[in-house]
């Protein structure tokens, strides 16, 4: 039988973050997009947040046109505004993650609260909305692995459910004990697998943090940013510096 591995999804929104600090055009959004494509990622995925801190509107279409290139998909990952949902009504992209987003946090801190009637019922209008308007669009919901919120999302016209991977990788990176959120993670696709709906992993995670995930065999889909971007650095900084060196040794002083 044809083995079947985990897709890895890269967030280039911290590429974004770095180019938005200093207003200018680089580093390229576009770039970033290719190079994962070309080291083998699957797929690419970025939030347009509504304070729009680091992807911004023009982002969204460059880098749709990059995934479609390389015929992969282009996951958007947004809160339920309704502006927001009329960009990717607008731009088509393959996946919606929807999320909650809160202005003031750094990061999105954990999943949608479907037990919230009021959350619920935006949640179920921006899938609806989303699905009348692209009826080929996939949507992905980001949730804490707990069994009546999965329970309430399995009656919401959804594609897959994205499991909160945050305080698990938090947990793993001080060193403490992962077994409870692997129980969780493991029941968890139990209940999405029944209801027919992919189970993805995303938030926080780490190459190391990630092993554990990929023993257990049960996420269809990763996505990463923070930690590759972050590592990037490292693996490139010794070149690029080498580069500039060079080019200062290369011309005396008159
Ligand atoms: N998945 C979701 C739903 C997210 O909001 C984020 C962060 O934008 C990620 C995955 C990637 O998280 P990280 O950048 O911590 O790897």
């Amino acid at each position: 039988m044809k083995q079947v591995h985990p897709r890895l999804g890269v967030n280039i929104d911290h590429v974004a973050t770095l180019r938005q600090a200093r207003g200018e055009d680089y580093p390229s959004v576009v770039e970033a997009a290719v190079v994962c494509f070309q080291a083998g990622a699957d797929q690419i995925t970025i939030h347009l947040r509504e304070d729009r801190r680091h992807i911004q509107d023009t982002d969204v279409e460059a880098v749709s046109l990059v995934t479609k290139k390389y015929g992969k998909p282009l996951n958007l990952e947004m809160g339920c505004h309704s502006e927001i949902v009329d960009i990717a009504l607008a731009t088509s992209p393959d996946w919606v993650c929807l999320v909650p987003e809160k202005r003031e946090e750094r990061t999105t801190e954990g999943g949608l609260d479907l037990n919230d009637e009021a959350n619920f019922n935006k949640v179920k209008e921006s899938c609806e909305r989303l699905k009348i308007g692209l009826p080929n669009l996939k949507i992905s919901l980001f949730l804490e692995a707990n069994p009546e919120t999965l329970k309430k999302a399995s009656t919401l016209p959804i594609d897959a459910v994205e499991i909160h991977t945050g305080e698990y990788a938090k947990a793993f990176l001080h060193g403490e004990d992962v077994e409870s959120y692997l129980g969780e993670f493991r029941r968890a696709h139990v209940l999405l697998n029944e209801a027919n709906i992919g189970c993805h992993a995303g938030h926080g995670l780490t190459q190391e943090s990630l092993q554990p995930l990929l023993q257990e065999g049960i996420f269809a889909e990763y996505n990463v940013g923070h930690w590759l971007i972050c590592q990037a650095i490292f693996d490139g900084l010794g070149k690029v510096v080498a580069t500039m060196k060079e080019s200062c040794d290369k011309n005396p002083l008159v």
